[in-house]
């Protein structure tokens, strides 16, 4: 069978499974499968394929139909046009979360000095790798329950070549992270589905991303309430930023509110919605 040939049957076997953008995952998964650029393999479609590689992309298309995530076929997933590793141990990255690390570059470039910054619930290590690779001067700790996710981190640091500049803290919470250091920006993007809205969740997600990386408690709030209790965690002037929900807005920014944060704002994410509050601790 030739190129062009497998991707149409393939597109037609992910449609009938009910897989969105059907023709598009195949041709990530058969360039994956061929080792080439996803656009070469339109100058490529009468290279007729091998019986490996026929039975590769099978695997591929038989894992992707019962829902297994793309990036989970491929193993990556890009973040802020860096290629991270990605495993069931890990969130996937999410574009949201691009607007995240913007924002924070932004505020750390208007930062003299050597900014100490938190990645708190790093996952892929996403927010971490992103900040130190972009912000040199940058003194970044990154902090996760997962020894698993923890891992995955560390590999991402070495692939973008961070990773002597980025410690790592094993724990829950602010319990794993050591009393007294203070910092001058924090980043998050904590869990944040409501426990009993995991069940409807796309089966992508909910059968093959980390519990420990959605559920955020029964309102979805858990981690707001933390991490607004951390002010003083935070560098009087300094600043922290964190993603959150649909429909989360108001109750995150009153939770920062009444934890008495000087300002605090929201800014949207690409598609308009209020995504990400950013909270600044007064002068005292
Ligand atoms: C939504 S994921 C975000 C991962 C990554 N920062 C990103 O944006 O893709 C949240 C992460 O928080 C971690 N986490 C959950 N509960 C935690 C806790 N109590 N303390 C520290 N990290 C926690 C999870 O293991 C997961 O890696």
């Amino acid at each position: 069978m030739t190129v062009l040939e497998v991707i149409q049957r393939s597109t037609e076997f992910l449609a009938r499974k009910g897989i969105e953008s059907p023709r598009l995952q195949v041709e990530w998964l058969l360039a994956h499968v061929l080792g080439l650029p996803r656009l070469q393999l339109y100058l490529n479609f009468e290279r007729r394929l091998t019986d490996a590689e026929l039975e590769a992309l099978r695997d591929l298309l038989r894992r992707r139909a019962r829902h297994e995530p793309l990036q989970h076929l491929l193993g990556t997933a890009v973040f802020c046009g860096l290629e991270f590793t990605v495993n069931r141990q890990v969130l996937i990255p999410r574009p949201e979360t691009e607007v995240l690390a913007d924002l924070a570059l932004q505020w750390l470039k208007s930062r003299p000095g050597q900014p100490r910054v938190l990645d708190f619930g790093t996952g892929s290590g996403c927010l971490a790798v992103t900040l130190a690779r972009e912000h040199p001067a940058a003194r970044v700790r990154a902090l996760d329950v997962s020894a698993e996710a923890l891992a995955v981190a560390r590999e991402n640091a070495a692939r973008h070549g961070v990773a002597e500049r980025i410690e790592w803290l094993e724990g829950e919470g602010w319990a794993g992270v050591p009393a007294g250091s203070r910092f001058d920006l924090i980043v998050a993007n904590p869990p944040y589905i409501p426990t009993g809205d995991l069940a409807g969740l796309p089966p992508e997600v909910r059968d093959f991303e980390p519990r420990a990386a959605l559920d955020g408690g029964p309102d979805g709030l858990r981690f707001y309430r933390e991490l607004a209790a951390g002010r003083e965690r935070v560098e009087p002037g300094g600043r922290l930023m964190a993603e959150f929900g649909d429909g989360q807005a108001e109750a995150v920014v009153g939770l920062f509110r009444e934890a008495g944060w000087g300002e605090v704002d929201v800014a949207p994410d690409l598609a308009g919605q209020p995504r990400i509050v950013i909270a600044t601790r007064g002068a005292s």
